[in-house]
């Protein structure tokens, strides 16, 4: 019987790991130029430390996680995002370290959603976070690291949307005011936003119905009730996006869906993705390190749909460079079957890419394999004659003793031709 994969997830074939690998490293290029170091944290976790975290009124805790009773009945979650299990683990392991502490992951996540292109139940992100700083440089440093790593690799048509949904001393007023507001329209949202209007009314601004969005546009902004520091934390943020010429729109809808953030939301938007369109967004969460019983000190971070990515990439036409192989060695002589085994040892000890058969094609079939992987060189070694090595371009050849030494004269002929 075929078994296909659960809905929601995929496999990542090789041609897309391709595309994968390239925003890799690309993105752990950008964290280690910014001196971000590497974490990495349990696939699950307590399902209290996301209840906690992510905040019961999200749409994460409140339907989309994967919750399990494991043997002896805890009640367990698999990761659904990355910030609280980071945070978890800096109150449990890196409190004493020199602040700030700036770490970076990439890890799958598990989200039980409606699945649809670039939406999926299970995806990877890169992340980012920085703990300690209340300085809005930190915010710009993340906005202009994630924004280099889309342009480091040639991505274009990317938006950035920022806002601040300020912090415990102005919320409460707007919170009131917006409350008032929507209870006011209520009979024009949707059931949702509705029952949200108690618990959690700043997310009519991001829902997606047409008259929620509708009510949203008259609905008093968080903006205009920011007291004197979010508004200086904002206006500062602003100011160094602009030293570093990253263009962005303020958008006063933009609240995000998870209950910590604080001051700073931020979002990466990417052309020909469709509805799913948000490569990357994050924000400031600056009571969550105290409200996971660590010390009471500030945070900001970043998460990167690394699939949603790689269909941006794909979309504006974005390949990874094809991989080079030195040489394929063509071995249609059993007898010389241990020489050349030792040779490709040899040289892959040495860093050069080698492929050598195993599938007793003829040599024919051989070179036909050494040019579907793009070799530049083979290496022929057939009954009765002596080693050839061929440049797959331009078919030249050159005799090769089969000597200890052989290694080195095939490096010495690849690295000149
Ligand atoms: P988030 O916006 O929920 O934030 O997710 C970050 C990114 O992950 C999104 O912008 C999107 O690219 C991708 N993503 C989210 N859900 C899915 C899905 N179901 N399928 C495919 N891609 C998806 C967070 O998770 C926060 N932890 C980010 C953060 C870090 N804030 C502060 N620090």
């Amino acid at each position: 019987m075929k078994h296909t994969v659960p809905r929601g997830t995929q496999d990542v074939l090789p041609e897309q790991w391709r595309r994968r690998q390239l925003i890799l490293d690309t993105a752990r290029a950008a964290f280690e130029r910014a001196c971000f170091e590497r974490i990495a944290t349990p696939t699950f976790e307590e399902t209290a430390l996301f209840v906690r975290g992510v905040g019961e009124s999200s749409d994460i805790v409140r339907k989309e996680m994967y919750t399990f009773s494991d043997r002896s009945d805890r009640s367990l979650t698999l990761r659904p995002e990355g910030t609280a299990p980071v945070v978890r683990a800096f109150v449990n392991g890196l409190q004493r370290a020199p602040l700030p502490v700036k770490l970076w992951y990439h890890a799958p996540m598990f989200r039980y959603e409606a699945p649809q292109r670039g939406r999926y139940r299970e995806h990877y992100q890169f992340g980012a976070e920085t703990i300690g700083s209340p300085n809005p440089a930190s915010d710009a440093e993340l906005i202009a690291l994630l924004d280099s790593v889309y342009r480091d690799l040639g991505l274009r048509d990317v938006h950035l949307r920022v806002n601040s949904i300020g912090d415990e001393q102005c919320r409460p007023q707007h919170r009131e005011a917006l409350v008032a507001f929507l209870e006011e329209r209520r009979d024009e949202l949707c059931e949702e936003c509705r029952e949200r209007i108690q618990t959690n009314p700043l997310r009519v601004f991001d829902c997606k119905n047409e008259r929620c969005q509708h009510v949203a546009q008259s609905a008093p902004t968080m903006r205009e009730y920011l007291c004197e520091d979010c508004n200086r934390h904002f206006s500062e943020l602003l100011a160094l996006l602009d030293a570093a010429g990253i263009a962005h729109t303020i958008d006063d809808t933009l609240v995000r869906g998870l209950d910590y953030y604080t001051r700073t939301t931020f979002e990466f938007t990417s052309g020909g993705l469709g509805s799913q369109d948000a490569i990357g967004g994050g924000g400031r969460y600056d009571r969550l390190v105290a409200g996971l019983g660590g010390p009471d000190v500030p945070a900001v971070g970043f998460g990167c749909g690394v699939e949603r990515l790689a269909l941006a990439l794909e979309a504006a036409g974005v390949e990874p460079p094809p991989s080079q192989l030195d040489l394929y060695i063509c071995v249609a002589d059993e007898k010389r079957r241990s020489d050349l085994f030792s040779l490709q040892t040899t040289l892959r000890a040495q860093g050069l890419r080698i492929e050598g058969d195993v599938m007793d094609r003829s040599t024919k079939g051989q070179l036909k394999q050494a040019s579907r992987l793009g070799a530049r060189f083979a290496l022929i070694a057939e009954e009765g004659t002596d080693l050839r090595l061929r440049a797959m371009r331009g078919r030249e050849e050159w005799k090769i003793d089969q000597t200890a030494q052989m290694s080195d004269e095939i490096r010495r002929r690849l690295e000149t031709q």
